[in-house]
């Protein structure tokens, strides 16, 4: 089984998917680590050098060959990865991968991206937190329809990561 984790920069994909698969005995990848790897260079870079639309054709090859891969592996994907090409329908098209949502409120994601902005590309340029609330507000409207596909959603607001591990493994049991 693959178990992708999806949701917004700073949701928490990274770190709850590195716990997941301890907990479970797979193996992790983190997407955006995987292409830094295969370009040889930062995913800021990739941006400034070659633009968002290189990126995102890149990234949907990448998520194609890990998903092939049909391995035990759990796999933290980007903010955008399910909203671009058809990449949502190759998840959902795929009986051996399970997509989690990890939601967060707006708040939530402006506490923890402020701090975080300068290996964001999308967000590197926004100065207060009015701005950075204004653009998350206006991004998640527009990536939910994508993210609420997954086969399960969590709500990750106020929980410790071991909490939201456990519930992932509990709903994966059942
Ligand atoms: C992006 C999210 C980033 C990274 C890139 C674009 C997005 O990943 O893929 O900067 O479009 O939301 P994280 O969600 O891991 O920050």
């Amino acid at each position: 089984m693959i178990i992708t984790l999806i949701g917004y920069m700073a949701s928490g994909k990274s770190t709850l998917g590195k716990e997941l698969a301890v907990k479970l005995d797979y193996d992790f990848i983190d997407l955006d680590d995987y292409i830094e790897v295969k370009e040889n260079t930062s995913v800021s870079n990739i941006f400034k050098t070659k633009g968002e639309i290189y990126f995102r054709t890149i990234e949907t090859k990448y998520l194609k060959t890990l998903i092939e891969s049909k391995s035990n592996l759990i796999l933290s994907l980007g903010g955008g990865t399910p909203c671009y090409g058809n990449n949502m329908n190759v998840l959902l098209n795929a009986p051996y991968v399970k997509s989690i949502y990890l939601k967060a409120s707006i708040p939530t994601l402006v506490a923890r991206l402020k701090n975080e902005k300068r290996k964001r590309p999308l967000i590197a340029h926004l100065e207060t937190d009015e701005q950075l609330t204004e653009f998350i507000g206006k991004h998640l409207f527009e990536r939910t329809q994508f993210y609420t596909q997954a086969q399960l959603t969590l709500l990750t607001d106020n929980k410790d990561s071991t909490t939201i591990v456990n519930e992932i493994v509990g709903q994966l049991i059942q």
